[in-house]
C-alpha cells in the first residue's frame, strides 16, 4: 500500500500530458465518434451519450461492449477458453471472427460475442517479442506466479496447482470467447457455428465455462452488481462519488491522475494498413491499446453450506437455540448489504428493500467506527469510498479511492442451493473485472483491501466473504463491546483464472493481419 501511495504521489507530480479531447487523427479517419460535445445539454440519463464538460469523446464503436454493459438482456452465456496452435491459422480465424465482435454501441441484439487474449495467446498469434513486451508487467507475468499467488491469496485450496483451468497443470489458455444470447437454443446454434470455424483453423477449446440463471443474486443470497463506477463521458452519475475517468477502464484516455494509463504502443512500420490510431500523446507510434482494456477472470467457487453453517454457529442465543434475526444480521454485516441490496448504512438493523438501489452513501461522516456497517464488511473493504486513512472523510480520500475502482461483469455458475439443503454441486461466481491497470486496480483491491489482515485499522482479519484464510476472523464493532467471530473457514476458493487483454475493434483487425 505504501509503495502504491508513493507511486500515486509521483504520478500526481508528473506533468499533465496533451489533452485527449483535441480532434483526434482517428476521428478524421472515419471511426464514428458517438460522443459529440456539440449535442444539446439536456438532463442526461444512462446510455445517453452526452459528453460532460471537459471529458474526452469515447469511441464507443471501437470498444468491446462488455466495458459498458453486462448483457443482462442476453441470459444464455458461455465462456470458451481456446488454444491457438498455428499462428497463421489463428490469424485467419480472427479475420473471420473480428467483424462479429460486438462494439459498445447499444443495439437490440440477440447474440453478442466478445473476445480477449492472454499474453501467451498474443504470442501464439505471431506478435513480435517487441510488441509483446509493450504490454503491462502483470499481464505479461500472468496470474499464477508464486509471488503473485501469495499476494492475491491464491494459496492452499486456491493455489493455481489445483485449478481446473489456467494453472500450471492445465493446458495453456490463449483466448477467451464470451458468447451471449437471448435463448439457450440460439446460444447453442451460435456456439456450434463458431466451433466449426475454430476447429477448421486448428484451435482447440481447452475448457468451456457454463453460467447459471440470471437471478440477480449471488449464491450466498445477496443481490449483486449494484454498485458500479460510472465511466465519465459515457454513463451519467448522480454525483462525483461513482464518476470515474474513462482512462481507468479504457486505454487511450486520461485516467484519474490525468495521465494516460500505460498501454502497448507499436512501431508505425508494423501497421502498414494504418489500422491502429496514432498515439494520442503525440509519439510517432501507433496505439494497439486504445479502446482496449484488461480483463481479469477468476472462477470463484462458493461453499454455500459452509457459509450458512458458520452463520448459524455464530448467531445462536445464549441457550444454544437458533436466532434467525441474529443470523441474517451477521450475514448482512459480513457483506455490508442486506440480501435485497439495502446498505447497512441506510438500514442498519433490518432489511429494507426500498433502499436497495441507494448507492450514494459514504462511510466516514455517518459511521466512522463501523457501528452500522462493520469496517471489515465485504463492500466496505472492496470500496471504502471516503473512509481511507490517513484523511478519511475528505476529497483526498475519495480521489485515492477513485484510482482503485473496478467494473464487475461476472455471472453466477451452478444451481442455487435451496435454504436447508446440501449437495455436492459446483457453484460460484465467474468473476470478471474490467480495468485499465491490473496492478493498481484489481490486484490492489484484492491484496490491500480484501486479503490484507491489516486493512484500514484492522489487524487480524481478511475479507469475510472472499477471505484467503482457512482460520479467518470477523469483528462486528459494538458499543460498549465488539463481537468477534473466530475460526471462519474459506467460503470462496479460486478454481481457475487468467489475465486477458480485451482489444478494441480496430486492434482485433490489426492482430488478424499478417505476423509482426
Ligand atoms: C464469490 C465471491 C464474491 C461474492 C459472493 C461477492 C458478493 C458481493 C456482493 C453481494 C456485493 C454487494 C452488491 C453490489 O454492490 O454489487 C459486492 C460488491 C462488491 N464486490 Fe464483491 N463479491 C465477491 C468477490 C469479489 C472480489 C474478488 C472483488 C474484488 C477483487 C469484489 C469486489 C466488489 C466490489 C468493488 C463491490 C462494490 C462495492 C461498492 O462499490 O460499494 N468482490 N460483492
Amino acid at each position: 500500500m505504501a509503495e502504491t501511495l508513493v507511486k500515486e504521489a509521483a504520478a500526481r507530480a508528473a506533468p499533465r500530458p496533451a489533452e485527449a479531447d483535441a480532434p483526434s487523427p482517428q476521428a478524421k479517419r472515419g471511426v464514428p465518434v458517438l460522443h459529440s460535445p456539440a449535442r444539446p445539454k439536456v438532463a442526461p440519463f444512462w446510455h445517453e451519450h452526452l459528453v460532460p464538460e471537459g471529458e474526452p469523446r469515447i469511441e464507443v464503436s471501437d470498444v468491446q461492449g462488455i466495458v459498458f454493459r453486462g448483457y443482462g438482456s442476453l441470459p444464455a452465456c458461455r465462456y470458451v477458453l481456446l488454444q491457438i496452435r498455428d499462428p497463421q491459422a489463428g490469424r485467419a480465424w480472427l479475420r473471420q471472427l473480428a467483424p462479429r465482435v460486438s462494439p459498445g454501441v447499444p443495439a437490440a441484439e440477440q447474440v453478442a460475442i466478445q473476445l480477449a487474449f492472454t499474453h501467451a495467446g498474443l504470442g501464439a498469434l505471431g506478435l513480435s517479442e517487441d510488441t509483446l513486451s509493450a504490454f503491462s508487467r502483470e499481464f505479461i507475468a500472468g496470474m499464477t506466479g508464486e509471488h503473485r499467488s501469495r499476494f492475491l491469496g491464491d494459496t492452499d485450496e486456491s493455489a493455481p496447482a489445483a485449478w481446473d483451468w489456467g494453472g500450471p497443470k492445465t493446458p495453456p489458455v490463449h483466448a477467451l470467447l464470451m458468447v451471449y444470447a437471448d435463448s439457450e437454443s440460439r446460444l447453442l446454434d451460435t456456439l456450434s457455428e463458431l466451433r466449426q470455424s475454430w476447429l477448421r483453423h486448428d484451435l482447440i477449446d481447452v475448457h468451456t465455462l457454463h453460467t447459471g440463471e440470471l437471478t440477480g443474486r449471488e449464491h450466498f443470497g445477496f443481490v449483486d452488481g449494484i454498485s458500479q463506477p460510472a465511466i465519465a463521458g459515457y454513463h451519467s452519475a448522480a454525483s462525483g462519488l461513482h464518476s470515474v475517468k474513462a482512462g481507468e477502464f479504457i486505454l487511450g484516455y486520461p485516467n484519474e491522475y490525468d495521465l494516460y494509463t500505460d498501454r502497448p504502443l507499436v512501431d508505425s512500420s508494423l501497421d502498414r494498413s494504418g489500422l491502429l490510431p496514432l498515439d494520442v500523446e503525440g509519439s510517432p507510434r501507433r496505439d494497439l491499446g486504445r479502446n482496449g482494456t484488461y480483463l481479469v477472470f477468476r472462477q470463484l467457487r462458493q461453499n454455500v453450506p459452509a457459509f450458512r453453517a458458520a452463520l448459524e454457529a455464530h448467531s445462536k442465543n445464549p441457550d444454544g437455540s437458533p436466532n434467525a434475526h441474529a443470523r441474517d444480521l451477521l450475514a448482512a454485516q459480513m457483506v455490508g448489504r442486506w440480501p435485497s441490496g439495502a446498505s447497512l448504512i441506510e438500514a442498519p438493523y433490518h432489511d429494507e428493500a426500498s433502499k436497495a438501489a441507494e448507492n450514494e452513501f459514504r462511510y466516514q461522516g455517518v459511521d466512522p467506527d463501523g457501528l452500522k456497517c462493520p469496517i471489515g464488511a465485504h463492500v466496505r473493504r472492496a470500496n471504502p469510498r471516503d473512509a481511507l486513512a490517513p484523511h478519511p472523510g475528505t476529497e483526498w480520500s475519495l480521489a485515492v479511492n477513485r484510482r482503485h475502482r473496478l467494473i464487475r461483469r461476472g455471472r453466477n455458475y451452478g444451481p442455487p442451493l435451496p435454504e436447508g439443503a446440501t449437495d455436492q454441486n459446483d457453484r460460484g461466481l465467474m468473476f470478471i473485472v474490467i480495468n485499465g491497470n491490473i496492478s493498481r486496480q484489481f490486484e490492489f483491491v484484492q491484496h490491500s483491501w480484501l486479503v490484507d489482515p491489516r486493512f484500514n485499522g484492522l489487524y487480524d482479519q481478511s475479507d469475510p466473504i472472499t477471505g484467503a484464510s482457512s482460520n479467518n476472523q470477523f469483528t462486528v464493532p459494538g458499543n460498549p463491546v465488539r463481537r468477534r467471530c473466530t475460526g471462519l473457514p474459506r467460503f470462496v476458493t479460486v478454481a481457475g483464472g487468467a489475465y486477458f487483454f480485451l482489444p478494441g475493434i480496430r486492434a482485433l483487425r490489426f492482430l488478424a493481419e499478417s505476423s509482426r
